[in-house]
């Protein structure tokens, strides 16, 4: 990486001077430097594939926001984040959050459950987000909306914040030494897979009941449905070959077929990963944590415990696996596919770039900008290789400002099919709803990734974008998360 200073974007006024920018870092990312508007905009063309329909090129990513009951219930500012869903004129709205198929596969003991007790609630979700859009927007035609099923696996903390009660599928040298797992660490067996892969389907069928268009079967982040992906070393049904690691993926979709036949199914894939990273201890300054670095592995080649990475160079990605798994996808009629990758909790520079670290991060070991083209340029390479599916993209919302300039060259030059916004939403939903309508740009609600909404949750305080929304920067959340920040 260069040793200069990493160039703060919210300083850069203009979109000739930002692709000025980009061409320092000899980084290749696709930017107009004018916002077509109206029908004629690239991200209000609807796209079609088989019997879907999404009224325009908008996706909100999955946000969870640590604010759900212990009984998996939704609170008042869970409605309000799917109000604030809806709003965004977003025409796909990607899985809502990770809404867990068990208790004990819940991430957090606030995450949103699929359950039969919470099954008027999820409707109720659902149809305050189709209200606000209907309101921003004026129809809901094309809107399409899934629900995020997931199981925590190696990250569940079902009943306390600070207490990890892992469900793992194979020993990981790095991970399980993080964790603190002693060597005899139970691990999941085929038995207790069987009764997940049910889970899902039990989740699956309340989703059709409730009319959501699809389910996404998680695979992304570090959770179980990744973590099969890279169970090399395990042994039995589920572990070992490509074939066995992908079994828990095809049993989870044959049941849905035979349970709810018309629900459509989409799949979010951690599709490049490298190894964890770690903050350089030797250049930590007055109390900040020092840059990113990855860890040594040198002891561990052939890598084997990673998906989509180089198992002679882990620091490298390396599609070739993740290619096998969209066909597989594609053999299984799965055509709605979001990119993205790495972990929030060994790798966040890699899943979510940002310019400053969360309370458990470290400081960017890159330009954040290099983040960015990472997951653009995978994004392109799986696009021009799986032209029948749709494939929403991950990570823009470091581009602040010209968000709306790389989303609409991206779109156009047919880099991805959706741009999917994550932290953008919590920050200022209508971003690219208003940029391409011509109204003018609100710039003090644009996302800084200043990473209070992954601080929060660290410290077991709900999340939300604390610097720059009024209802959570003044609440009583906020009071406490600005001490703990003081220190
Ligand atoms: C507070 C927060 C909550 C998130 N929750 C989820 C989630 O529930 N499911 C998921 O797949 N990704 C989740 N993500 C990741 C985002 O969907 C997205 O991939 C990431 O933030 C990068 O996109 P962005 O640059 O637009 O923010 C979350 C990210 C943040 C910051
Ligand atoms: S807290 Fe707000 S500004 Fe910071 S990263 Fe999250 S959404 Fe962006």
């Amino acid at each position: 990486m260069s040793s200069l200073p990493i160039l703060r974007l919210g300083s850069v006024k203009e979109v000739a001077r930002f692709k000025q920018h980009l061409a320092s870092l000899a980084l290749e990312i696709p930017c107009d430097t004018e916002i077509i508007t109206g029908p004629e905009s690239p991200l209000r063309r609807p796209i079609v594939r088989e019997k879907l329909r999404i009224g325009n090129r908008i996706a909100v990513q999955p946000m969870e926001g640590w604010d759900g009951t212990t009984d998996g219930y939704p609170s008042e500012s869970t409605f309000r984040r799917w109000q604030h869903f809806g709003r965004s004129g977003a025409k796909l709205i990607w899985g809502g959050e990770a809404v867990a198929v068990s208790h004990e596969g819940r991430a957090n003991p606030n995450q949103l459950l699929a359950a039969d007790h919470t099954t008027a609630s999820l409707a109720r979700l659902r149809a305050v987000l189709v209200a606000e859009h209907v309101k921003a927007t004026g129809s809901e035609d094309g809107l399409v909306i899934g629900l995020q099923l997931t199981h925590s696996g190696r990250f569940s903390r079902p009943n306390a914040h600070d207490r990890n009660e892992p469900r793992i599928l194979y020993r990981h040298p790095l991970l399980d030494r993080r964790l603190q797992l002693p060597p005899d660490y139970p691990i999941l067996t085929d038995v207790d897979i069987a009764r997940i892969v049910e889970d899902f389907h039990r989740a699956s069928a309340i989703a059709w009941k409730l009319g959501f268009d699809f389910v996404d079967i998680k695979h992304c982040h570090g959770y179980l449905g990744h973590e099969f992906l890279s169970a090399h070393t395990r042994e039995g049904n589920y572990g070992g070959s490509f074939e066995n690691r992908t079994r828990f993926l095809r049993e989870v979709v044959q049941g849905i077929r035979s349970i709810a036949p018309g629900l459509h199914i989409g799949v979010r894939l951690s599709a490049a990963d490298t190894v964890p990273f770690t903050t350089d201890p030797q250049r930590a300054t007055n109390g900040k944590a020092g840059p990113g670095v990855p860890a040594d592995v040198s002891n561990l080649i052939p890598y084997r415990w990673g998906f989509g990475v180089n198992a002679t160079t882990p620091t490298r990605e390396d599609l070739a696996e993740p290619i096998r798994f969209l066909t597989v996808l594609e053999q299984l009629g799965v055509h709605l596919v979001n990119l993205t990758a790495g972990s929030p909790y060994y790798n966040p520079h890699i899943q979510r770039p940002a310019l400053y670290p969360p309370s458990d991060g470290y400081q960017p070991p890159e330009d954040p900008l290099a983040g960015v083209a990472r997951q653009m340029q995978m994004t392109r390479q799986l696009k021009q290789r799986f032209p029948n599916l749709i494939i929403v993209g991950s990570a823009y919302s470091y581009l602040q400002d010209f968000l709306p300039y790389v989303a609409q060259a991206a779109i156009r030059e047919g880099w991805t099919d959706c741009v999917g916004i994550g932290r953008m939403v919590l920050s200022y939903p209508e971003f690219l709803w208003d940029a391409s309508e011509g109204k003018p740009i609100q710039h003090k609600r644009i996302c800084r990734t200043f990473s209070d909404c992954t601080t929060a949750p660290r410290n077991g305080l709900p999340s939300g974008c604390y610097p720059l929304d009024p209802y959570y920067k003044n609440s009583e959340a906020g009071e406490r998360l600005l001490a703990l920040k003081k220190g």
